[in-house]
């Protein structure tokens, strides 16, 4: 019998497949032979002397412990490219967000609640403080060619964009595959200084971490857009912030909100939602299990 303990609420679809007269799971499990887990952090845990693999229903490793864990002889498993599609349409929000003037727009039309008859006309009358520049003609600069990066430049073309794209592990060509009409990058600083909009898909790590600075915006073109999907502490939020009210940086997009992006102006900060839909939660599990079950059953290691 192989215990599985699960850390959030993994989704059923995901469970379903470990077969139940070889697998118990639960959030109570004790010593478990593996762990399922989504965002939960793993850091300040204690791992379990039985613990043979924790399996990420996620892209990102950053809430697992990987240095303790590779001195345990802990597998690490996680399941790349299976919320790609969901990422990839919370950022063509983010595009549109950056550009056209949505969000507040929005907050502008909730806070006319109370002005009964008169709402039409306020708005028809208040509706050219929202302008905003159509994406079609503009470049963006896509930073991480792996499953998300690929899917979002490939929508951005199909938006009449002109794509930038830079990975720094892979090589263009592999990541790209057939997508000729993308702009191989050939370094960063070609992207900082040729794009209007900038997207991040790439890991935090020591050579990531902090790569959106004071340094690397001021290569970037003036008024540019910068979107953060990826992972909050890419981005030095001081230098940031510094740039927005220099009118360095026109839009900041992040789904890592911070207390002191709130108010800023040019900051659109909302919940780290890009993977929040069923069909990419059910995915992610689903992918996990099986990754998991071919482990514990066979001993390969098979991360999708
Ligand atoms: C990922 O790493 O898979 C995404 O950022 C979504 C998540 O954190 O679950």
């Amino acid at each position: 019998m192989f215990h599985i303990k699960t850390l959030n609420k993994i989704s059923p679809l995901g469970m379903e497949k470990f077969d139940r007269s070889t697998y118990a799971w639960g959030d109570d499990i004790e010593n478990p032979d593996a762990v399922m887990v989504r965002s939960a952090s793993m850091h300040d845990m204690e791992m379990p002397e039985s613990l043979l693999a924790i399996a990420r229903a996620g892209a990102g490793v950053n809430n697992i412990p990987l240095d303790k864990c590779a001195e345990e002889g802990i597998v690490v498993f996680n399941t790349p490219g299976a919320n790609a599609n969901a990422v990839k349409e919370i950022v063509l929000l983010g595009l549109l967000l950056s550009s056209r003037k949505i969000a507040p727009a929005i907050e502008w039309v909730q806070s006319l609640k109370g002005q009964g008859a008169e709402v039409g006309k306020l708005v028809e009358k208040g509706k050219s403080n929202f302008v905003g520049p159509e994406l079609k003609g503009k470049k963006l600069g896509v930073i991480g060619l792996g499953a998300i990066g690929v899917l979002v430049a490939n929508a951005a073309i199909s938006l009449g964009m002109t794509v930038y794209g830079y990975d720094p592990y892979l090589s263009v060509d592999a990541a790209w595959g057939m997508h000729t009409s993308v702009i191989h990058a050939t370094s960063l600083r070609d992207i900082y200084e040729n794009c209007d909009y900038i997207t991040l898909h790439v890991p935090c790590n020591t050579e990531t971490k902090g790569m959106i600075n004071a340094s690397s915006i001021s290569m970037m073109k003036t008024g540019v857009r910068i979107l953060n999907f990826a992972r909050g502490e890419l981005v030095v939020e001081e230098d940031m912030l510094s740039a927005l009210d220099e009118k360095k940086v026109t839009v900041y997009v992040t789904d890592f909100p911070t207390e002191a992006q709130l108010g800023h102006n040019g900051v659109v900060a909302l919940p780290h939602l890009g993977a929040s839909t069923p069909e990419s939660e059910d995915n992610c599990a689903k992918m996990a299990a099986e990754e998991l079950i071919t482990y514990l059953e066979s001993g390969n290691i098979v991360n999708s």
